[in-house]
């Protein structure tokens, strides 16, 4: 598309010219990821990388929790992200109070938070996990029973995988909380030798009726290295359409559900954001410290 052509080659010069980086999480769509993301990744990834940023600005293609992190871990830096209201229904299902609640409720059990959070929620934690090390984290604590918040589905399925009884809160991703097993089941039969990866936060059936589970990396890591014929990643749909540009020789099977925050982000958002450097993402002062040691605690293991 034409001004897809103009936003591209203006973002590569606001990039030069306000010393700036574009961090695309897996979901943004293909003219994001492929033509102007410095760097790419899985909430995991893009936490690791925007601890060494270097460059004076870092721009979130991503949603509001992931620009929030960006901030928490390389704290001098500016942070924009390109629309403010790009959020997270995991995110938006729990609040701090709630997590002091749960803490009163159940005295001394470690509390296991995703990054899918906002900041106040983390600053309640003890630590974080992305869906690429969930299992880790938990087991890294060495105890029978952890708080694993806000995602439901995901703490099941870590429960399910480790054995360690998860108090938990009913907060669900509205993308992957939709799909069903009879979806896979059908497409299993219109698709003989299908491989079916589904992200752990899925419905814990769903996640019985796949062959692999994983974070958006680790489905990534899984067709680089097993080059599938046909696969279908129970994902968001940008997951597939930015593997397909990639990956020639799989062919990628949908259904996919559309993340409407995710989507809030756009080429012409991103340019703006560099033009006015807005929106700035800034965390309360009394946060930082609490929030930013969750996260590294994670980062750590
Ligand atoms: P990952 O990329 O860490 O797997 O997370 C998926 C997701 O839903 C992010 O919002
Ligand atoms: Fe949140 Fe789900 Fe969208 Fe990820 S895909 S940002 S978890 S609503």
């Amino acid at each position: 598309e034409a001004n897809f052509a103009a936003d591209i080659e203006a973002i590569q010069r606001l990039k030069q010219e306000k010393n700036a980086v574009i961090l695309a999480h897996n979901y943004q769509t293909p003219e994001i990821f492929h033509c102007v993301a410095d760097i790419r990744g899985d909430s995991l990834a893009l936490a690791r990388a925007a601890q060494t940023v270097d460059a004076s600005t870092m721009v979130m293609a991503g949603v509001h929790f992931m620009a929030e992190t960006a901030k928490l871990l390389n704290p001098e830096k500016t942070v924009l992200i390109p629309d403010a209201t790009a959020g997270c229904s995991l995110a938006e299902g729990i609040t701090a109070d709630n997590v002091r609640t749960l803490k009163k409720r159940y005295p001394g059990v470690p509390v296991v938070t995703y990054v899918n959070s906002t900041a106040d929620v983390k600053a309640e934690s003890d630590i974080c996990c992305t869906s690429g090390n969930a299992r880790r984290v938990v087991e890294s604590l060495g105890v029978p029973r952890v708080i694993m918040i806000p995602d439901e589905l995901l703490a099941r399925n870590i429960e399910a995988e480790t054995g360690i009884e998860m108090l938990t809160w009913p907060a669900h991703c509205e993308v992957h909380e939709q799909f069903t097993p009879q979806q896979i089941k059908q497409y299993r039969r219109i698709h003989p030798g299908l491989t079916v990866i589904a992200h752990p936060e899925c419905p814990p059936d769903v996640l019985d009726e796949a062959d692999h589970a994983g974070s958006t990396a680790q489905m990534i890591e899984f067709i680089d290295q097993k080059n599938p014929q046909k696969v279908l990643l129970v994902t968001e749909c940008s997951m597939s359409d930015n593997l397909a540009a990639q990956y020639p020789h799989t062919q990628f099977v949908r259904p996919c559900n559309l993340c409407p925050h995710m989507k809030r982000i756009t080429l012409s958002n991103i340019r703006q954001a560099l033009e006015t450097m807005q929106t700035e993402v800034t965390i309360p002062a009394h946060l930082q410290q609490p929030a930013r040691m969750a996260v590294e605690r994670m980062l750590a293991i």
